[in-house]
């Protein structure tokens, strides 16, 4: 897998509005969805993820606390380098250091997930594919928000003195429901998926009205989804099918809104 720089560089920026434009619609173009997208904060300035609940730049000043970054999570100063490979790793062989393939996150303990399982499901999957490991990474309470695989190379390690907490609702020192338990802060709790998905819908097994006619499902209409935005990847669910971290418009980064949803893939 070949590691590609998404965007400009920060020398780029100097290369004035037309170089950047061919820059950007070159990077664009070269991104397939195999390989992995380098977080780059120059690329990221009009970024919609900033601002969004996914952004943990500027969260102390956006909830009015002055607790989070730097205590309960170091603060990388890069939004992007929360999930993406920062560009000045994009040669690293990440895998090799235990990262989820094409992100900056470690795999989760995959052999503990419980994912959903029925006697009639048509696909049984028992590991959850790389796109739906990143969203767990942090969704399954299991390791901390800044646990990424590599940090930027202008993080002072000095400055590591946070508690690097976890999305869980425990009442500890290594997890956000210290504060975030309903009454100090808003309760993270429904936010914690756990490792227990059998509540949770379905994720990572192959689509099932993808390539034969099943009356119980609608056909996409191109192998990667279906044209109101709902997503399929490489014949499978995951969660970013239904989420889309990049865009905060709809409730709970929903790609389309939840009455029409699930009639997208469901025929009933
Ligand atoms: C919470 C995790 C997360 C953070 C933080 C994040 N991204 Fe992403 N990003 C994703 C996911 C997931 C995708 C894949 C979306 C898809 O394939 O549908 C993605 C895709 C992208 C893409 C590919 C374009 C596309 O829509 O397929 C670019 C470019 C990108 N991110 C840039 C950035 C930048 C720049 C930042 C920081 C400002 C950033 N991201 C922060 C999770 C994140
Ligand atoms: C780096 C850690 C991290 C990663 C990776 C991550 N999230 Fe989150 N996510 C969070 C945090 C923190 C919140 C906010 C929790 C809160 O408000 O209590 C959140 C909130 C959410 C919410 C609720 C939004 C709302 O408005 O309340 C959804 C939905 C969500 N994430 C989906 C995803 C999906 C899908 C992925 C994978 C593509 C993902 N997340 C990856 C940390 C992460
Ligand atoms: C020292 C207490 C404290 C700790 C620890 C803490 N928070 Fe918060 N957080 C707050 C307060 C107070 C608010 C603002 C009130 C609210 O949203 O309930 C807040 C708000 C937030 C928001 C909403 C901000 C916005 O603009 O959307 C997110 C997201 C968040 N916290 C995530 C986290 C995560 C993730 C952790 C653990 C890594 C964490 N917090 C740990 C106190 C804390
Ligand atoms: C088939 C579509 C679908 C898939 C797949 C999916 N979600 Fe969701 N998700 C939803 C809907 C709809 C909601 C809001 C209603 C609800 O809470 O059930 C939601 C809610 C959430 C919330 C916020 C809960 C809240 O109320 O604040 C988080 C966090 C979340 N999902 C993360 C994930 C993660 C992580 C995955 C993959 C393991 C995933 N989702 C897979 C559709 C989906
Ligand atoms: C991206 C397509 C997609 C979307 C959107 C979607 N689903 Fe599903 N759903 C599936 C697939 C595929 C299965 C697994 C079917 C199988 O393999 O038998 C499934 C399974 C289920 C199951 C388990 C039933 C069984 O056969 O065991 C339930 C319940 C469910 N979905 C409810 C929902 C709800 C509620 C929504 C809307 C919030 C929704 N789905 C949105 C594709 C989707």
């Amino acid at each position: 897998m070949r590691n590609i720089v998404i965007g400009f560089s920060k020398k780029s920026l100097r290369l004035g509005i037309a170089g950047l434009i061919i820059i950007v619609s070159i990077g664009w173009i070269g991104i397939s969805q195999s390989e992995t997208i380098i977080g780059d904060p120059a690329q990221g300035v009009n970024d919609t993820i900033l601002g969004s609940k996914h952004d943990f730049s500027g969260l102390n000043r956006r909830a009015g606390v002055v607790a989070m970054p730097t205590v309960a999570f170091s603060d990388y100063s890069n939004p992007c380098v929360y999930c993406h490979i920062p560009p000045e790793q994009a040669d690293s062989d990440a895998i090799a250091k235990g990262a989820i393939e094409g992100w900056n996150r470690y795999q989760p303990a995959t052999d503990s997930f419980q994912l959903y399982d029925s006697w009639f499901i048509d696909s049984k999957t028992r590991t959850p594919s790389p796109i739906s490991l990143l969203c767990l990474s942090c969704h399954d309470g299991t390791m901390a928000v800044d646990m990424v695989v590599f940090k930027p190379e202008s993080f002072d390690l000095k400055e590591d003195t946070a508690m690097h907490m976890r999305i869980n609702s425990e009442d500890n020192t290594i997890s956000c429901g210290k504060c975030h338990n309903g009454r100090v802060a808003h309760d993270i709790s429904i936010k914690y998926l756990a490792q227990d998905l059998r509540n949770d819908h379905p994720i990572s097994m192959r689509y099932a009205g993808l390539l034969r006619s099943d009356e119980d499902f609608r056909k996409p209409h191109t192998a990667g989804g279906f044209d109101n935005g709902v997503r399929i990847y490489e014949g499978r669910v995951e969660c970013a099918s239904c989420h889309n971290v990049h865009d905060p418009s709809k409730d709970l980064f929903l790609r389309v809104n939840s009455d029409v949803l699930c009639q997208t893939c469901h025929t009933k």
